[in-house]
């Protein structure tokens, strides 16, 4: 309706030679400094830096095959740039500052523009020191909707962060980049939130079938979620729809930047509370989010979901015989790296951290110009990434889906964009290089990729 009557009001400006609708202003995405109150009642609100003003931002919501469109206007005190995390998207789209794009300073704006192939639970993100951005709130999720969306009562849509506020004034710690971070499991928050509160609350019917769509939108925490009184199925990883769902038991571990679509019934009784939980080391759990059950929506739990609808079909990875190339991670707190090549130079490890580099692919601190790989456009490539350092670190890949190459070499994984590599392991993942460009390829504990972990892929 809406999209008529602008046709129709363009149309007349057109015959009166006014600007034409493609050049008609796109719909604005703030970024700009801000207040939250994160930390409970009582405390002060925290200054943020979020899109809209908010963290997380707003809600982008869109058809399967829809264009987005958004002019970021950056009123931050600082240049910026954002990043559609999961998208198959346009190179030039893919707001890496210095990579695909200039940084957009202060008082400026960048157009974005991209179709959006897939369905799925994506989100995006500030890409220009995101270590301190994202850790600011700068950061939202971004739904693309199924054309055929299964049979559900209610979709909750739950953004995780994990913020790092001082215990007195509830500000945000200024200390991005501190050592300590950069060199061990990257900058872990104290207080957990999930759509920018410490205790959501939310209210439910017994057998009611929620789909709750997770976003990880913390710096460096693995978090391990569990249900509490909600039993259900995975439906999608990385917002990639699983052939076959899977029951989600134990701890559903979600690594920074992952995400997971469940299809939950509720199971508790009525006057219970049932819980979206995180747990600690310890097997302790607190709840993130917590329902408050009144009631019941009908007598009896219904049959499983179906799965969810395929996305449009990504060529399979050949596995054998492709060329294969090795990511060796090295560095970090009690790791072995000695010396490594930063800025040109061969820098021992001593002399790396007084610049505040710690971590090493294959040798090299940092994006350089050298790729990692070049791939010709639709060739398969295979990478073996090498965990030799006693941190996880949780690797994305931009611009295209991999799947994991599993352990007997012939089976392969669900389509993802980030893979968590423990302490240690090695694991492999393989793509078809199909979107040209220069494509990030990083680990998403942010202050790593800050001090180290972050390479390209190039593919033409
Ligand atoms: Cu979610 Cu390179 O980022
Ligand atoms: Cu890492």
């Amino acid at each position: 309706m809406k999209i008529h009557r602008r046709g129709l009001l363009l149309g007349a400006a057109a015959a009166l030679a006014l600007p034409s609708r493609s050049e008609a202003a796109p719909r604005t995405l703030v970024a700009r400094p801000s207040k939250l109150q994160i930390a409970p009642e009582g405390y002060p609100e925290t200054d943020i830096w979020g899109f809209e003003g908010q963290a997380p931002g707003p809600l982008l919501r869109a058809r399967q095959g829809a264009r987005l469109q958004r002019r970021l206007v950056n009123e931050l005190p600082v240049p910026t740039s954002v990043h559609w995390h999961g998208i198959r998207i346009d190179n030039a789209m893919d707001g890496v500052a210095g990579l695909t794009q200039a940084p957009v300073a202060p008082g400026e704006t960048f157009d974005y523009a991209f179709d959006l192939p897939d369905a799925g639970t994506f989100w995006y993100h500030a890409h220009t020191n995101s270590y301190e951005q994202v850790a600011r709130g700068l950061y939202g999720a971004l739904i693309v909707e199924e054309a055929d969306a299964p049979e559900i009562d209610r979709e909750d849509i739950f953004v995780l962060d994990d913020w790092r506020l001082d215990h007195e004034t509830a500000q945000i710690s200024g200390d991005f980049g501190a050592w300590h971070d950069l060199s061990h499991a990257g900058r872990m928050g104290n207080i957990l939130t999930t759509n920018g509160k410490f205790d959501l609350k939310r209210a439910a019917r017994r057998n009611e079938r929620l789909r709750l769509r997770l976003i990880n939108a913390a710096n460096a925490r693995i978090l391990a979620l569990s249900l509490v009184g909600l039993e259900g199925w995975i439906m999608a990883l990385d917002g990639m729809p699983l052939e076959h769902p899977v029951a989600a038991q134990g701890a559903l571990r979600l690594a920074p930047a992952q995400r997971m679509d469940l299809i939950v019934d509720v199971t508790a009784a009525d006057e219970e509370t049932a819980h979206l939980a995180q747990m600690d080391d310890n097997g302790k759990w607190w709840s993130q989010v917590a329902w408050d059950i009144t009631g019941s929506a009908s007598s009896q739990r219904r049959p499983a979901p179906m799965p969810l609808p395929p996305n449009p079909r990504q060529a399979v990875p050949g596995v054998k015989g492709v060329r294969t190339v090795t990511l060796a991670m090295e560095g970090g707190a009690m790791g072995r790296l000695q010396a490594a090549t930063y800025g040109g130079k061969r820098l021992a490890f001593r002399d790396l951290a007084e610049r505040g580099q710690f971590w090493a692919f294959n040798g090299t601190v940092g994006r350089t110009d050298a790729p990692l790989a070049e791939a010709a456009l639709g060739e398969t490539l295979r990478i073996r990434i090498v965990n030799d350092t006693v941190f996880p670190h949780a690797m994305h890949l931009h611009g295209m889906h991999f799947r994991e190459v599993m352990k007997d070499s012939d089976s392969l994984g669900p389509l993802r964009d980030t893979l968590l590599v423990q302490r240690g392991e090695t694991r492999e993942i393989a793509f078809v290089a199909d979107n040209p460009g220069d494509w990030l390829f990083h680990c998403h504990m942010l202050a790593h990729a800050a001090a180290g972990m972050t390479t390209w892929i190039k593919v033409a």
